[in-house]
């Protein structure tokens, strides 16, 4: 069976690893990796591949960044092309990045079914283009992976048969379990001189956030005035140090440090001992949530409400003030406690594999 992986941004690095690492252990299954380019900076790609033991892509398409007309048209021309070529029996495709979407389209022309890992998320909101990128996806896609039993109901509401969709977990979290031990020996810390629990976390890319002059800077206004108390590090996405570097926006606060976007395993050990994240970013919503530690997400809304429900985040929608009084009340002592949630062990990219290949012919180290 020829298995062809399709990832291209930097939160699909951590989903495919999990997934290839399970099928590996198939030996009547040949894979196929390929990178659609849309990130490609070396702290934003290449970084990943060798943290995570991923192989080295066998194809780059490399697309570059574009408008998402352009882009998305680009990684559809260039992987029509690929798909023709090496006609798998599947392709697997992650998350809800424009490279997930412009994989599934290719392979719904031409026949080739589709499976998607982290299906049926939904943010009931559709100014996002990853909820455009989620719904046409599964739409499109045969085989549903979902993290947790919200994306089974989002799902059946909207007419997927029940037999096309499993629950099997949350493969970002099988690599968080995996190098967990590897990043509490990261040195990052003490490189950045700060003590554990004594230092807050940032990172925000999303466009509601950032494309707006005006929000950036009330966001950076909060962020400048709450790193008074808390000392702030911000590994900042290529998206928004553009955006800021066009405002000319002064840092004239010394405790909030802009630095260059980490490596998995550095940030992953920011986020460990982190006192407090403020985000916008799906995976670390996830990632804190497993970790116990409190998370602020800078949205309204989220496709991962499991991390409200059940683990440590707390939207604050784009209220400043909201999100001064949240994180004064964490440093106060009253952090919101969370739990794990449901099949978030470790094993969902082995639930995957036996999904695709079945249990029969799995050699077991
Ligand atoms: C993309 C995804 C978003 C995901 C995020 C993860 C879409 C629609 N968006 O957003 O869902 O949360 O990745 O990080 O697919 N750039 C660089 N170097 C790079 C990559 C990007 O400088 O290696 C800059 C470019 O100027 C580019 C901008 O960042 O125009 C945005 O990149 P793009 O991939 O279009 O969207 P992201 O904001 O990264
Ligand atoms: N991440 C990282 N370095 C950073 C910022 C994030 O390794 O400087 C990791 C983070 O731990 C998570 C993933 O990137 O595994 C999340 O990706 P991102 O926030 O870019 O995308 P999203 O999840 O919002 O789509």
């Amino acid at each position: 069976m020829k298995i062809l992986h399709v990832v291209g941004a930097r939160p699909n690095f951590m989903k495919v690893a999990p997934v290839m690492r399970a099928l590996e252990k198939y030996p009547s299954v040949q894979q196929v990796l390929v990178h659609t380019g849309q990130h490609y900076d070396a702290n934003m790609s290449q970084i990943f591949f060798h943290q995570l033991g991923l192989p080295r892509p066998d194809i780059n398409l490399e697309v570059g960044s574009d408008s998402h007309a352009r882009q998305t048209a680009r990684i559809m021309t260039r992987f029509e092309e690929t798909l023709l070529a090496q006609r798998p029996h599947w392709v697997l495709v992650y998350g809800d990045v424009n490279s997930t979407v412009a994989a599934a389209l290719v392979c719904a022309k031409l026949d080739t079914p589709v499976a998607h890992v982290e299906a049926g998320l939904r943010s009931f909101d559709r100014s996002m283009p990853e909820e455009i990128n989620r719904l046409l996806t599964d739409q499109i896609a045969e085989l549903l992976f979902t993290p947790s039993v919200d994306g089974n109901e989002n799902l059946a509401r909207e007419g997927i048969p029940s037999t096309k969709i499993h629950f099997v977990g949350n493969v970002m979290i099988d690599t968080l379990i995996r190098l967990l031990p590897q990043a509490r020996a990261s040195t990052i810390l003490s490189h950045l001189g700060l003590e554990p629990r004594r230092y807050g976390l940032v990172t925000l890319h999303r466009p509601a956030n950032v494309d707006d002059p005006d929000m950036l800077q009330s966001i950076m206004d909060a962020l400048q005035a709450l790193a008074r108390d808390l000392p702030l590090v911000f590994p900042i996405h290529p998206r928004t140090r553009q955006r800021l570097q066009r405002m000319a926006y002064a840092i004239t606060q010394p405790q909030l440090r802009l630095i260059d976007p980490l490596g998995y395993l550095d940030f992953l050990a920011l986020q460990d001992q982190a006192r407090l994240v403020i985000t916008d970013s799906g995976g670390v919503q996830e990632e804190t949530t497993y970790l116990g530690v409190p998370c602020l997400t800078v949205r309204p809304n989220t496709e991962r409400p499991v991390t409200v429900h059940v683990g440590t985040n707390i939207l604050v929608g784009q209220d400043m003030p909201r999100l001064l009084h949240e994180a004064r009340a964490i440093l106060a002592g009253k952090a919101k406690q969370g739990e794990v949630p449901p099949l978030w062990d470790g094993h969902a990219g082995e639930r995957i594999a036996r999904v695709l290949v079945g249990g029969e012919g799995m050699v077991h180290f």
